[in-house]
């Protein structure tokens, strides 16, 4: 079966990786198709296809059918009707009892996504006369649209993945991005992992769904956030694996009586500005105490939009940068950092 796979920018190693252990993926068929980053199509056996569920760097995935160009202007909706009619669907979706279509879009468009939805739902309609049923579809038709460029596949209800949380912070990190950056900390057995800002907990909770014998704390000043990061990691059957705690990481070392191996962090100035904080101000208070509870090997790793302040603060404080990238959160592109001791 063919599948494209959609994840962060700046993230394709980690994906590799992960398929390889994950589902042996030998034959990855294209990257960037049709130009487009953050995507990937491969060939599977479809007894592996369940697998998919279980990878972390992917943010959501469809049965690949096809890919045609649209005119970003109105005319682009007569591209969607055309371009859905000169597609081959499968047999599963020819038999399927119901549908509906679900479109995302990314870029300028004169149209909406519920025009597009309509219009391609009448193709549907045209070509094979099945039911729309926008409740209890049996297929969900999917079309990501980003630029000039429209994606088309099928989403089988049991494609949904666990991933879901309770508790969404209002400047809550993406799931996959939590996931790589504990893949760049690569952490083993043994090791202690702190997260002092982790909001609604994703970071500490992707640790303890994809590591086994690591200590993992998660501290935020916030009891709020703490309390949905609590529900968070109950919801994803991780509770037990994570010690949550109120600490302001600005007096981190008064509060910790130990050192850890890992700081995996979305501080403040993370992926978004925060209008009651200035972020020099505050990394120059939080960096040094994140250094004075790290081991002689540890690292930092933490995500930034604002690189050039946590550089220029690190090399005043005796931190030094290991590695850097960029990658996609939404509309920003924030930096992946690594420090360690100099
Ligand atoms: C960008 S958010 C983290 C979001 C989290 N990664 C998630 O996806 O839910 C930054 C967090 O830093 C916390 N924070 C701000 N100042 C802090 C401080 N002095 N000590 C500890 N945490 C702090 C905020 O309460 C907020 O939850």
């Amino acid at each position: 079966m063919r599948f494209l796979l959609v994840f962060p920018c700046g993230l394709e190693d980690i994906v590799e990786a992960e398929l390889e252990e994950k589902i042996s993926v030998k034959s990855i068929i294209e990257e960037n198709p049709q130009g487009v980053p953050g995507r990937i199509v491969i060939d599977i056996p479809e007894s592996d296809s369940p697998r998919l569920l279980s990878l972390r760097s992917v943010d959501w995935f469809i049965e690949y059918v096809g890919a045609f160009n649209l005119d970003t202007g109105l005319r682009g909706l007569d591209d969607v009707y055309s371009g859905i009619i000169g597609m081959e669907f499968n047999n599963w979706f020819r038999e399927a009892s119901s549908f509906r279509v679900t479109c995302k879009r990314r870029g300028e468009h004169e149209f909406t996504s519920m025009d597009v939805q309509r219009k391609a739902g009448q193709a549907l309609v045209d070509k094979y006369g099945l039911k729309v049923d926008l409740e209890n579809f049996q297929a969900n038709v999917f079309l990501d649209i980003v630029g000039d460029t429209c994606f088309v596949g099928l989403s089988r209800r049991e494609y949904a993945s666990g991933r879901y949380l309770v508790f969404t912070h209002p400047a809550a990190l993406r799931p996959s991005i939590a996931y790589g950056m504990i893949r760049i900390a690569n952490l083993k057995p043994g090791m202690t992992l702190l997260d002092p800002m982790c909001g609604g907990g994703i970071i500490p909770i992707e640790a303890a769904l994809s590591t086994d014998g690591v200590k993992i704390y998660g501290f935020d000043v916030s009891e709020y956030f703490l309390e949905g990061a609590a529900i968070n990691a109950e919801a994803m059957g991780a509770s037990e694996k994570i010690v949550f705690q109120r600490v302001d990481c600005r007096r981190l070392s008064k509060a910790l009586r130990f050192k850890v191996d890992r700081i995996v962090t979305d501080p403040p100035y993370g992926t978004k500005p925060i209008a009651r904080i200035n972020p020099y101000v505050f990394y120059s208070r939080c960096l040094p105490e994140m250094r004075k509870v790290l081991n002689e090997n540890g690292r930092i790793v933490l995500i930034t939009i604002k690189p050039s302040y946590v550089r220029e603060i690190s090399s005043k404080i005796g931190l030094s940068l290991e590695h850097e990238r960029t990658v996609q959160h939404g509309d920003a592109s924030p930096s992946i950092m690594v420090l360690k001791h100099s």
